[in-house]
Protein backbone atom coordinates (compact mmCIF):
# COMPACT_ATOMS: atom_id res chain seq x y z
CA UNK A 1 0.00 0.00 0.00
CA UNK A 2 1.59 3.49 -1.02
CA UNK A 3 1.72 5.34 2.40
CA UNK A 4 1.67 8.88 3.61
CA UNK A 5 1.41 10.68 6.76
CA UNK A 6 1.27 13.83 8.67
CA UNK A 7 4.03 14.54 11.42
CA UNK A 8 3.38 16.89 14.36
CA UNK A 9 3.65 17.23 17.89
CA UNK A 10 0.89 17.36 19.25
CA UNK A 11 -0.75 15.33 16.55
CA UNK A 12 -3.88 13.48 17.81
CA UNK A 13 -6.35 16.14 16.29
CA UNK A 14 -4.76 16.13 12.80
CA UNK A 15 -7.77 16.23 10.53
CA UNK A 16 -4.88 15.46 7.45
CA UNK A 17 -5.60 11.63 7.54
CA UNK A 18 -9.75 12.32 7.16
CA UNK A 19 -9.16 14.45 4.42
CA UNK A 20 -7.09 12.50 2.46
CA UNK A 21 -8.79 9.23 3.47
CA UNK A 22 -11.97 11.70 1.80
CA UNK A 23 -9.88 12.49 -1.29
CA UNK A 24 -8.86 9.41 -1.53
CA UNK A 25 -12.26 7.80 -1.70
CA UNK A 26 -13.28 10.23 -4.53
CA UNK A 27 -10.24 9.98 -6.85
CA UNK A 28 -10.60 6.17 -6.36
CA UNK A 29 -7.10 6.22 -5.34
CA UNK A 30 -5.62 3.36 -2.99
CA UNK A 31 -3.38 4.79 -0.30
CA UNK A 32 -2.64 4.28 3.49
CA UNK A 33 -2.39 8.07 5.56
CA UNK A 34 -1.50 8.29 9.09
CA UNK A 35 -0.54 10.73 12.27
CA UNK A 36 2.98 10.40 13.46
CA UNK A 37 4.10 12.32 16.81
CA UNK A 38 7.78 12.62 16.32
CA UNK A 39 9.76 13.74 20.01
CA UNK A 40 10.20 16.98 19.71
CA UNK A 41 13.87 16.55 19.42
CA UNK A 42 13.63 13.45 16.98
CA UNK A 43 11.71 14.78 13.78
CA UNK A 44 14.50 14.56 11.35
CA UNK A 45 14.67 11.16 12.01
CA UNK A 46 11.63 9.96 12.20
CA UNK A 47 11.02 11.57 8.58
CA UNK A 48 14.14 9.51 7.42
CA UNK A 49 12.98 6.36 9.16
CA UNK A 50 9.31 6.68 7.33
CA UNK A 51 11.10 7.42 3.30
CA UNK A 52 13.65 4.83 4.13
CA UNK A 53 10.84 2.38 4.63
CA UNK A 54 9.52 3.30 1.55
CA UNK A 55 6.62 6.30 2.85
CA UNK A 56 6.31 8.31 -0.59
CA UNK A 57 5.04 11.45 1.06
CA UNK A 58 4.28 13.34 4.15
CA UNK A 59 3.16 16.35 5.39
CA UNK A 60 4.81 18.69 8.44
CA UNK A 61 2.80 20.36 11.29
CA UNK A 62 3.78 22.16 14.05
CA UNK A 63 6.54 22.97 15.05
CA UNK A 64 8.67 21.13 12.83
CA UNK A 65 8.07 23.25 9.38
CA UNK A 66 11.65 25.03 9.71
CA UNK A 67 13.34 21.33 10.40
CA UNK A 68 11.66 19.83 7.81
CA UNK A 69 12.58 22.99 5.17
CA UNK A 70 16.62 21.75 7.10
CA UNK A 71 15.98 18.05 6.01
CA UNK A 72 15.02 18.28 2.77
CA UNK A 73 17.21 17.56 -0.70
CA UNK A 74 15.44 19.33 -2.57
CA UNK A 75 13.54 22.66 -2.54
CA UNK A 76 10.51 24.43 -4.52
CA UNK A 77 11.33 28.25 -4.63
CA UNK A 78 9.03 28.96 -2.48
CA UNK A 79 9.41 26.72 0.29
CA UNK A 80 13.05 28.51 -0.28
CA UNK A 81 11.85 31.80 0.02
CA UNK A 82 9.41 30.67 2.88
CA UNK A 83 12.25 28.86 4.66
CA UNK A 84 9.70 26.09 6.40
CA UNK A 85 7.79 23.09 4.51
CA UNK A 86 4.61 21.62 5.03
CA UNK A 87 5.03 19.04 2.42
CA UNK A 88 7.83 16.39 1.58
CA UNK A 89 7.46 13.91 -1.44
CA UNK A 90 10.00 10.98 -2.30
CA UNK A 91 11.56 11.54 -5.64
CA UNK A 92 12.08 8.21 -7.49
CA UNK A 93 16.10 8.46 -6.70
CA UNK A 94 15.24 8.18 -3.31
CA UNK A 95 16.29 11.77 -2.08
CA UNK A 96 13.73 14.44 -0.47
CA UNK A 97 11.42 17.25 -1.93
CA UNK A 98 10.45 19.84 0.30
CA UNK A 99 7.44 22.32 -0.68
CA UNK A 100 5.32 24.71 1.06
CA UNK A 101 1.62 25.16 -0.17
CA UNK A 102 0.17 26.74 2.58
CA UNK A 103 -0.18 30.09 0.51
CA UNK A 104 -1.33 28.34 -2.42
CA UNK A 105 -3.75 26.62 -0.07
CA UNK A 106 -4.99 30.26 1.14
CA UNK A 107 -5.32 31.58 -2.02
CA UNK A 108 -7.35 29.02 -3.37
CA UNK A 109 -9.52 29.20 -0.53
CA UNK A 110 -9.56 33.19 -0.63
CA UNK A 111 -10.32 33.08 -4.96
CA UNK A 112 -11.86 29.98 -5.61
CA UNK A 113 -14.26 29.29 -2.73
CA UNK A 114 -14.88 32.60 -1.62
CA UNK A 115 -14.73 34.51 -4.56
CA UNK A 116 -12.26 37.26 -3.33
CA UNK A 117 -10.62 39.18 -5.80
CA UNK A 118 -6.82 39.88 -4.97
CA UNK A 119 -5.56 41.87 -7.84
CA UNK A 120 -5.11 45.52 -7.54
CA UNK A 121 -6.73 45.03 -4.32
CA UNK A 122 -5.33 46.49 -0.48
CA UNK A 123 -4.61 43.38 1.55
CA UNK A 124 -3.28 44.12 4.89
CA UNK A 125 -1.42 40.66 6.91
CA UNK A 126 -1.59 40.71 10.43
CA UNK A 127 1.65 38.64 12.42
CA UNK A 128 5.33 38.49 11.33
CA UNK A 129 5.84 34.62 12.21
CA UNK A 130 6.42 31.93 9.95
CA UNK A 131 2.72 31.33 8.73
CA UNK A 132 2.92 34.85 7.29
CA UNK A 133 6.28 33.96 5.91
CA UNK A 134 4.68 30.69 4.00
CA UNK A 135 1.89 32.76 2.44
CA UNK A 136 3.87 35.88 1.29
CA UNK A 137 5.07 34.21 -2.29
CA UNK A 138 1.70 33.52 -3.29
CA UNK A 139 -0.33 36.44 -2.00
CA UNK A 140 2.18 38.18 -4.03
CA UNK A 141 1.66 36.55 -7.34
CA UNK A 142 -1.69 37.49 -7.32
CA UNK A 143 -0.12 41.03 -7.83
CA UNK A 144 -2.37 42.99 -5.19
CA UNK A 145 -2.24 46.97 -5.24
CA UNK A 146 -0.54 46.64 -1.38
CA UNK A 147 0.06 44.34 0.89
CA UNK A 148 1.18 45.39 4.05
CA UNK A 149 2.32 43.52 7.18
CA UNK A 150 1.63 44.40 10.71
CA UNK A 151 3.01 42.71 13.49
CA UNK A 152 2.90 43.76 17.19
CA UNK A 153 7.57 43.67 16.78
CA UNK A 154 7.12 45.89 13.74
CA UNK A 155 10.79 44.92 13.43
CA UNK A 156 10.15 41.45 12.46
CA UNK A 157 7.33 42.97 9.69
CA UNK A 158 10.17 44.99 8.25
CA UNK A 159 12.54 42.16 7.92
CA UNK A 160 9.89 40.05 6.46
CA UNK A 161 8.86 42.98 3.67
CA UNK A 162 12.34 43.46 3.02
CA UNK A 163 13.10 40.01 1.88
CA UNK A 164 9.64 40.05 -0.28
CA UNK A 165 9.98 43.28 -1.73
CA UNK A 166 11.70 41.87 -4.96
CA UNK A 167 8.09 40.50 -4.74
CA UNK A 168 5.45 43.38 -5.11
CA UNK A 169 4.55 46.04 -3.14
CA UNK A 170 4.97 45.13 0.64
CA UNK A 171 5.52 47.06 3.33
CA UNK A 172 5.43 47.14 7.43
CA UNK A 173 3.79 48.59 9.55
CA UNK A 174 2.58 49.09 13.42
CA UNK A 175 -1.18 47.82 14.30
CA UNK A 176 -2.04 51.14 15.69
CA UNK A 177 -1.11 53.49 13.13
CA UNK A 178 -3.20 51.56 10.41
CA UNK A 179 -6.81 53.95 9.55
CA UNK A 180 -7.52 53.39 6.24
CA UNK A 181 -9.61 50.60 4.95
CA UNK A 182 -8.37 47.20 3.55
CA UNK A 183 -9.99 45.27 1.00
CA UNK A 184 -8.89 42.00 2.74
CA UNK A 185 -7.11 41.51 6.33
CA UNK A 186 -5.89 38.07 7.11
CA UNK A 187 -5.00 37.31 10.29
CA UNK A 188 -2.12 34.79 10.66
CA UNK A 189 -0.81 36.25 14.52
CA UNK A 190 -0.88 33.47 17.22
CA UNK A 191 -3.12 36.12 19.45
CA UNK A 192 -6.89 33.85 18.77
CA UNK A 193 -4.75 30.72 20.51
CA UNK A 194 -5.02 33.06 23.89
CA UNK A 195 -8.60 34.38 23.02
CA UNK A 196 -6.88 37.93 22.15
CA UNK A 197 -7.36 39.93 19.16
CA UNK A 198 -4.47 42.42 17.43
CA UNK A 199 -5.44 46.09 18.17
CA UNK A 200 -6.47 47.70 15.40
CA UNK A 201 -8.83 50.65 14.56
CA UNK A 202 -12.40 49.37 13.43
CA UNK A 203 -11.62 51.85 10.26
CA UNK A 204 -8.91 49.46 8.40
CA UNK A 205 -12.83 47.59 7.77
CA UNK A 206 -14.94 49.06 4.77
CA UNK A 207 -18.26 48.02 6.02
CA UNK A 208 -19.83 45.82 3.26
CA UNK A 209 -16.68 45.44 1.18
CA UNK A 210 -14.26 43.98 3.13
CA UNK A 211 -13.29 40.23 3.59
CA UNK A 212 -11.65 39.46 7.16
CA UNK A 213 -9.97 36.21 6.95
CA UNK A 214 -8.62 34.01 10.28
CA UNK A 215 -5.67 31.08 9.58
CA UNK A 216 -7.08 29.58 12.70
CA UNK A 217 -10.47 27.96 12.72
CA UNK A 218 -12.85 26.38 15.94
CA UNK A 219 -16.38 25.28 16.88
CA UNK A 220 -17.32 29.21 17.98
CA UNK A 221 -15.72 31.92 15.44
CA UNK A 222 -12.40 33.39 16.74
CA UNK A 223 -12.10 36.57 18.56
CA UNK A 224 -10.58 38.50 15.25
CA UNK A 225 -13.63 36.96 13.26
CA UNK A 226 -16.05 38.19 15.86
CA UNK A 227 -14.53 41.95 15.74
CA UNK A 228 -14.80 41.91 11.70
CA UNK A 229 -18.53 40.83 11.67
CA UNK A 230 -19.65 43.38 14.59
CA UNK A 231 -17.63 46.04 12.26
CA UNK A 232 -19.31 45.02 9.54
CA UNK A 233 -17.48 43.09 7.13
CA UNK A 234 -18.52 41.86 4.10
CA UNK A 235 -17.36 37.71 4.89
CA UNK A 236 -15.61 36.48 8.03
CA UNK A 237 -14.06 33.23 7.17
CA UNK A 238 -11.88 30.97 8.87
CA UNK A 239 -9.17 28.58 8.18
CA UNK A 240 -10.63 25.42 7.53
CA UNK A 241 -10.70 25.96 3.80
CA UNK A 242 -7.09 26.40 3.68
CA UNK A 243 -6.90 23.51 5.42
CA UNK A 244 -8.47 21.53 2.91
CA UNK A 245 -6.96 23.60 -0.18
CA UNK A 246 -3.34 23.30 0.48
CA UNK A 247 -4.33 19.26 1.24
CA UNK A 248 -5.77 19.26 -2.25
CA UNK A 249 -2.70 21.12 -3.62
CA UNK A 250 -0.67 17.84 -2.18
CA UNK A 251 -2.48 15.49 -2.88
CA UNK A 252 -2.78 16.09 -6.68
CA UNK A 253 1.20 16.14 -7.14
CA UNK A 254 1.61 12.71 -5.17
CA UNK A 255 -1.73 11.34 -6.84
CA UNK A 256 -1.23 13.32 -10.26
CA UNK A 257 -5.44 13.59 -9.84
CA UNK A 258 -7.63 16.73 -8.86
CA UNK A 259 -9.78 16.50 -6.36
CA UNK A 260 -13.45 18.45 -5.73
CA UNK A 261 -12.57 20.14 -2.38
CA UNK A 262 -16.26 21.19 -1.94
CA UNK A 263 -17.94 18.17 -0.40
CA UNK A 264 -14.77 17.49 2.00
CA UNK A 265 -15.19 21.02 2.75
CA UNK A 266 -18.31 20.71 3.63
CA UNK A 267 -18.54 17.37 6.02
CA UNK A 268 -15.21 18.72 7.61
CA UNK A 269 -17.38 22.11 8.66
CA UNK A 270 -20.43 19.66 9.97
CA UNK A 271 -18.08 17.65 12.33
CA UNK A 272 -16.45 20.88 13.37
CA UNK A 273 -20.22 22.05 13.87
CA UNK A 274 -21.21 19.21 16.09
CA UNK A 275 -17.79 18.39 18.08
P1 LIG B 1 3.41 31.00 13.43
O1 LIG B 1 4.33 29.98 12.87
O2 LIG B 1 2.02 30.51 13.76
O3 LIG B 1 3.37 32.24 12.60
P2 LIG B 1 5.16 32.33 15.28
O4 LIG B 1 6.26 32.26 14.29
O5 LIG B 1 5.44 32.02 16.71
O6 LIG B 1 3.98 31.34 14.87
O7 LIG B 1 4.47 33.77 15.16
C1 LIG B 1 3.41 34.14 15.97
C2 LIG B 1 2.86 35.48 15.48
O8 LIG B 1 1.72 35.85 16.26
C3 LIG B 1 3.85 36.63 15.63
O9 LIG B 1 3.62 37.56 14.61
C4 LIG B 1 3.45 37.22 16.99
O10 LIG B 1 3.80 38.57 17.18
P3 LIG B 1 5.31 38.95 17.69
O11 LIG B 1 6.20 38.76 16.50
O12 LIG B 1 5.21 40.36 18.11
O13 LIG B 1 5.61 37.99 18.81
C5 LIG B 1 1.96 37.11 16.89
N1 LIG B 1 1.24 37.11 18.18
C6 LIG B 1 1.24 36.14 19.13
N2 LIG B 1 0.42 36.47 20.14
C7 LIG B 1 -0.11 37.68 19.85
C8 LIG B 1 -1.04 38.56 20.49
N3 LIG B 1 -1.59 38.23 21.66
N4 LIG B 1 -1.37 39.71 19.88
C9 LIG B 1 -0.82 40.05 18.68
N5 LIG B 1 0.06 39.26 18.02
C10 LIG B 1 0.41 38.09 18.58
Amino acid sequence: MDRYVVFGNPIGHSKSPAIHRLFAEQAAQQLEYSTQLAPLDGFSGCAREFFHQGGLGGNVTVPFKEEAYRLCDELTPRAERAGAVNMLSRLADGSVRGDNTDGEGLVRDLMANAGVELAGKRVLLLGAGGAVRGVLEPLLEQEPAALVIANRTVEKAELLAEVFAELGPVSASAFGVLAEPFDVIINATAASLAGDLPPLAASVIAPGRTTCYDMMYGKAPTPFLRWASEHGAAQALDGLGMLVEQAAVAFQYWRGVAVNTAPVLALLRAQLREG
